[in-house]
């Protein structure tokens, strides 16, 4: 069923490898400016489903839309100029640059070498990027080397980068993983201040920082979509409780 609200909507998806079913979803939606997260156990299916979202993983059968364009079959490339931004686990800045020259390669169209080498940003980009950089808290350190930044602040620049790419849904691999407590609570308030203006998919094991997003869950488990709804409703279900410590799995 589709509806006018959804950006991203995935119909009886299968990706298999070598005959592996990895993901096997009937139904997937995300409003429009929704914050969802997905948690699973390990080798559930929640990467492939970014992977499958983003075009870097292609769809064995069924379909997926993003902001109603069929992209099933197209490459990555096309659907991150639809505003598909993609945060992977390990932050993808450029060490040797600093904060700011990172924000200035991740304005739209300027990841070729001939845009990066030529033409200063507009005073409008350069306001925004300062905009966005005090979002992330990363204002004061504007002109630090990237490599001399915290785990935290590298994962902050990361979401700052998509969000001056222009990304509109924002696929969040674990940003938790390997933070600090206080790292965790504001990346947490981060993403949290991002809903309404992105739609953001955020994986994450660590359950303390899914209750502090305060957003509706989806559980995968071996694939298939297995239940839905708050934090409490999920950690309720039998058949949720039954998939973890099936399989040894902390954190329910
Ligand atoms: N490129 C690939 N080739 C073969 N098998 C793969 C590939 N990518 C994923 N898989 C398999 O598909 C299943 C789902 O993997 P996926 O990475 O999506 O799980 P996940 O839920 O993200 O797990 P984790 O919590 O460990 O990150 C796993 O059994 C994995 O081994
Ligand atoms: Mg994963």
């Amino acid at each position: 069923m589709t509806t006018k609200t959804d950006f991203v909507q995935v119909t009886d998806l299968v990706v298999e490898f070598d005959g592996f079913r990895a993901l096997d979803v009937n139904y997937f939606s995300l409003d429009r400016g929704e914050l969802r997260v997905v948690v699973g156990p390990n080798g559930a299916g929640k990467t492939t489903l970014c992977d499958v979202i983003s075009g870097k993983t292609r769809a064995t059968r069924g379909k997926v839309v993003v902001d109603d364009h069929d992209v099933t079959h197209w490459r990555d490339s096309a659907i991150s100029a639809l505003g598909v931004g993609r945060k992977f686990q390990t932050p993808s800045v450029f060490d040797g640059l600093t904060v700011y020259e990172n924000m200035e390669l991740a304005l739209p169209g300027r990841r070729t070498w001939w845009r990066t080498l030529t033409g200063r940003p507009t005073w409008e980009q350069q306001r925004r990027i300062l905009r966005l950089l005090d979002r992330v808290h990363l204002r004061p350190l504007v002109r630090e080397p990237a490599r001399d930044l915290s785990h935290g602040q590298r994962q902050w620049l990361e979401i700052a980068m998509l969000m001056v790419s222009g990304s509109r849904l924002l696929l969040v691999d674990e940003p938790a993983a390997g933070l600090t407590d206080h790292e965790t609570m504001l990346t947490a308030e981060l993403l949290s201040e991002l809903k309404g203006h992105h739609t953001i998919m955020v994986i994450e094991h660590d359950m303390e920082f899914v209750r502090r997003l305060n957003s509706r869950v989806t559980v995968l488990c071996a694939g298939k979509v297995l239940a839905d709804g708050s934090l409490d409703q999920v950690q309720n279900d039998p058949k949720v409780r039954e998939a973890y410590l099936g399989r040894g799995k902390q954190g329910q």
